[in-house]
Parts: C-alpha cells; sequence; structure tokens
C-alpha cells in the first residue's frame, strides 16, 4: 500500500514531533503523506503547522525564523501567523493592506501527550487515549522518534508478530528453543483490536531491573492494542508486576519511510529501574527489529491467504487483521489499495 496514494490517511491525526523539538528560533520541517510542512509554536505556546513554502517566491518556511509567535521567511522576511495568513511585509509602507490571499496552508495541529499531532484534512478519528499518561503511580518516558526505512502496515504487522521474537530478539529477550508462538486471543473493537497473549521471555541478568525479576525465563502478559490507521499499544506484564506500557505511532513520511515515534509508560520508580536502562533496553530491541523490517518490502503484498492458505500461522493473524480493518477504511471511503 503506497500511503501517501491513499487520501483517508489525511484525515487523521499523527505524531510529528515532540513538543521539546520546537522551542527556540527554527521552525521545524518534516514530511508526511508526502507533504512538506513546517511547525512551529504560536504566542500561546501552541505547535501551528503550516505548508512549507512561502507564497511569495516559494521559500521554504523552515528556512525561516519564530518571531514572537509568528514564521518569518528566510528569503525576504513576510511573516505568517498560525493560520498561515500573511501578517506582515517588511518591504511594504507600515499603513498599506496585504491582501487576504496572502498566504499558505495550514493544518489542524494541536499538543497531546507532549508531541505535535497534524492532520491534514478534518480528522474522522480522535487521537487515541493513553490513560497512563499523567495518571499517579505512572511515569511517562519519551524513548525516541526516529525515521525508518520501511511502511507503516510493515511495521504494524512486526509490532503484533511474536514468531519472529526467537529470531530476531534471540540476542535480548527471545528464546531460541521455543520458536512456535503463543496464541492471541483476538477481540475486533470500533477502530481497531486487541489482542491478548502470554509469551516466554529470556531475563539477561544485566536487564532484570526491566523486568523487576531474577528469573533467566520469565512470562509476559502481553496486552496489545491497534489502533486505525498507525498506533498501536503494548502492555506487557511481568510476573513481578512490573507493567511496561509501549505506545508507538508509525507516522507515514512518505512511501517507503515511516518515523517510529515512542513513548514508555511504567508502574515502578526510577530507583526500581533507572530511566537510562529502560531507554537502552528499548533501543536494543527497537535496532533489532529495524535492522530486519528494513530489510523487507515496504510495498509487497504477503498476505499468506493470496497462496491459497487461510493462514499459515497463529501469529500472522492480527497482522492480517490490520490489513483487513485497513481495506474496510479504504472501501468506506471509496478508495481501492494502491501498489507501486
Ligand atoms: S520567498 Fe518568502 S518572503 Fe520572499
Ligand atoms: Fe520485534
Amino acid at each position: 500500500m503506497l500511503t501517501t496514494q491513499q487520501p483517508v490517511f489525511r484525515k487523521f491525526w499523527h505524531a510529528v514531533m515532540p513538543l521539546a523539538h520546537l522551542q527556540g528560533e527554527r521552525p521545524q520541517p518534516f514530511r508526511l503523506l508526502g507533504e512538506d510542512i513546517v511547525l512551529f509554536l504560536d504566542a500561546q505556546g501552541e505547535p501551528r503547522a503550516l505548508k512549507d513554502r512561502c507564497c511569495h517566491r516559494t521559500a521554504r518556511l523552515s528556512k525561516g525564523r519564530c518571531v514572537g509567535g509568528a514564521l518569518e521567511c528566510g528569503y525576504h522576511g513576510w511573516t505568517y501567523d498560525g493560520g498561515g495568513r500573511v501578517i506582515r511585509i517588511p518591504q511594504y509602507e507600515p499603513d498599506r493592506a496585504i491582501p487576504a490571499d496572502y498566504c499558505t496552508p495550514a493544518y489542524r495541529c494541536v499538543a497531546k501527550y507532549g508531541y505535535a499531532w497534524v492532520a491534514l484534512e478534518e480528522p474522522i478519528a480522535p487521537i487515541p487515549e493513553v490513560p497512563e499518561f499523567g495518571a499517579p503511580g505512572w511515569r511517562t518516558i519519551y524513548q525516541f522518534h526516529e525515521r525508518w526505512d520501511t511502511s507503516p502496515v510493515r511495521a504494524l504487522e512486526n509490532s503484533f508478530d511474536n514468531s519472529h521474537f526467537s529470531f530476531v530478539h534471540r540476542a535480548t529477550f527471545g528464546v531460541a528453543a521455543q520458536p512456535r508462538p503463543s496464541r492471541y486471543e483476538l477481540v475486533q473493537k470500533e477502530g481497531g483490536f486487541y489482542a491478548e497473549t502470554v509469551i516466554a521471555a529470556t531475563n539477561p541478568a544485566a536487564w532484570q531491573r526491566v523486568s523487576g525479576s531474577a528469573e533467566p525465563i520469565t512470562q509476559r502478559h502481553m496486552r496489545n492494542a491497534y489502533y486505525l490507521p498507525f498506533s498501536r499499544r503494548l502492555d506487557i506484564e511481568y510476573p513481578s508486576g512490573v507493567r511496561h506500557v509501549i505506545i508507538n505511532c508509525f507516522t507515514p513520511i512518505d512511501d517507503g519511510h515511516i518515523q517510529l515515534c515512542q513513548w514508555l509508560f511504567r508502574n515502578d520508580r526510577e530507583e526500581d529501574c533507572p530511566e537510562a536502562m529502560l531507554v537502552e533496553f528499548d533501543a536494543v530491541i527497537t535496532r533489532e527489529d529495524k535492522d530486519i523490517l528494513e530489510s523487507t518490502d515496504p510495498d509487497a503484498l504477503v498476505d499468506t491467504r493470496r497462496r491459497g492458505v487461510e493462514y499459515s500461522m497463529d501469529s500472522d493473524r492480527p497482522g492480517m487483521l490490520i490489513r483487513k480493518l485497513l481495506m474496510e477504511l479504504l472501501a468506506a471511503h471509496g478508495e481501492s489499495e494502491v501498489h507501486r
């Protein structure tokens, strides 16, 4: 599926960048669904998103600077408000009116969970709820946002696939001697599904503070959820009672490229497991996934039903349900899937 060719994805909120990256004088560029946008903070400190193109002589606005909550083009200083309207032209006499059509497109942009989220068109679904955010007894750890050379669908398949642990993650938590995946319970819900399973996981000595257990192998109770179109939640509960809740947004940059955003929520304390260790632990695991995912074809259709098999492995079922829900979403909006 070529995400830039499916207009319905423009009608969802996408996590674009941490608000912390918008402090300072430099506006920040981002490519969302193939569209070049620029983000900055307005005078109230709220994030704003405009098309990254000046209406004067087409310079990228991300080359400019933020001045008093407005965005000044770096070429001739035309200045835009958060709605995309030109509010200052330095070359004009002070009393000369600026025509109303001197503007660049503005997109819906909101702050949530410490991120700027953008919808290119009127959104048809809310940003997924994360009840742990700011809740007593929970700490929030911003882990990373980074570019991967893959597609959202490929990354989502991977995030629900428990048959790769024994191979991709055999150096970290995968149990090489147990390649058969545990069975998922899948429950379809409005806008996604819930998937639950229990897996055996290696618990290396170096990382035992992550699980809160000294056993060489632990059980991980995995409560997974998928949110249309490109987000997931993974709530891992260890036998110690420690919960390790990961939120991922697989933000579509353009065809074949995503930005993986990851937040972590934990119900333990810094002295139980330091934040630096948690960041390093998930970074190691994520690098293992990134390496194999970037070796896959971002667009090829690999649904095993094409080979006349209902499904070859239980662990393929969540990925197939993701595809089915995406196909239903496209059909409901009069679209069919576009491939290379
Ligand atoms: S191109 Fe932006 S002010 Fe001239
Ligand atoms: Fe993985």
